[in-house]
């Protein structure tokens, strides 16, 4: 089981952002959705961890209709899926042990008080996901402005997996950085998703990115998908905005090879 969507519209008054758009998340894979700013991509996101409803279709999550769903069903679907945002957002006022550790304290449980983990649970747990993005123990007790900022981003990733989430879901995680953290990051989701055997949906509109470490990739424009399929057959693609994208990445990284060509594909 795994998610996927089944003829999901999603309008605001008069806008259409989503037309009847079907797709399935291939499990333990990465997926890669592409699109221009303003296409539906962070909306896919909300829509999979029900912040946001449908108008119509269904979103499921291994065969839950997430739409259905209250509270703690709901509650559970967002523990499956670990959210990772564009910004780090870590609690400035904590130390980084704090801010890891944060939802595995008793008020972020499903239901307060029933699942206690002991502090020495929580701090193998919080140093086993530090190791997983390559930091170590020695920064624990520094607060977030103490570190570079893509050591945050690292930091938000750990957080994320604290909980153990079945589907990691990363809104953007490269825009905005310079080409050697973008490097870093997408290695990161890479070797994660493979060590970890985690289902990743990656919204981004980084298609050199997409083109190292994605399975599959999908193209959204003008609420529907217009492209689909794996790196080698996007690379394939004669559809205009693919070609677009393709030009600028080639433009930018003339002699990139995909990692898809360099790695064994299976996890
Ligand atoms: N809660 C909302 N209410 C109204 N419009 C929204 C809402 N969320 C997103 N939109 C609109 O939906 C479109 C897609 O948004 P979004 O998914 O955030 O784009 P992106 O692909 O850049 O992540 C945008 O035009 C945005 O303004
Ligand atoms: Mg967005």
């Amino acid at each position: 089981m795994s998610i996927c969507f089944q003829k999901v519209t999603q309008t605001f008054g008069s806008k259409i952002v989503l037309k009847e758009v079907s797709f399935e998340v291939p499990k333990g894979k990465i997926l890669f959705i592409l699109g221009k700013s303003g296409v539906g991509k962070s909306v896919t996101l909300k829509l999979i961890v029900g912040m946001l409803k449908a108008s119509s279709g269904q979103v499921l999550v291994d065969g839950q209709d997430v739409m259905q769903l209250q509270d703690e069903g709901l509650a559970q679907v967002r523990r499956k899926c670990g959210m990772v945002f564009q910004y780090p957002a870590l609690l400035d006022s904590l130390t980084l042990y704090e801010n890891l550790s944060f939802g595995l304290r008793p008020f972020c449980t499903p239901n307060p008080g029933t699942i206690l983990m002991s502090e020495a649970e929580i701090r193998k747990t919080v140093l086993e996901k530090l190791s997983l993005v390559h930091l170590g123990p020695e920064i624990l007790e520094l607060f977030p402005h103490q570190i570079s900022y893509g050591m945050q981003k690292r930091i938000s990733l750990a957080r994320t997996l604290a909980p153990e989430p079945h589907y990691l879901l990363f809104d953007e995680p490269t825009t905005g950085l310079d080409p050697i953290t973008t490097q870093a990051v997408n290695d990161l989701i890479f070797d994660l998703s493979r060590k970890l055997k985690v289902t990743s949906i990656v919204v981004s509109h980084d298609m050199a990115c997409a083109l190292q470490i994605a399975d599959q990739i999908l193209v959204l424009d003008e609420a529907q998908i217009i492209a689909q399929g794996t790196v080698d057959e996007i690379k394939q693609s004669s559809v205009p905005l693919v070609q677009e994208f393709l030009k600028e990445t080639l433009a930018l990284f003339p002699l990139e090879e995909n990692r898809s060509s360099t790695h064994d594909p299976s996890p």
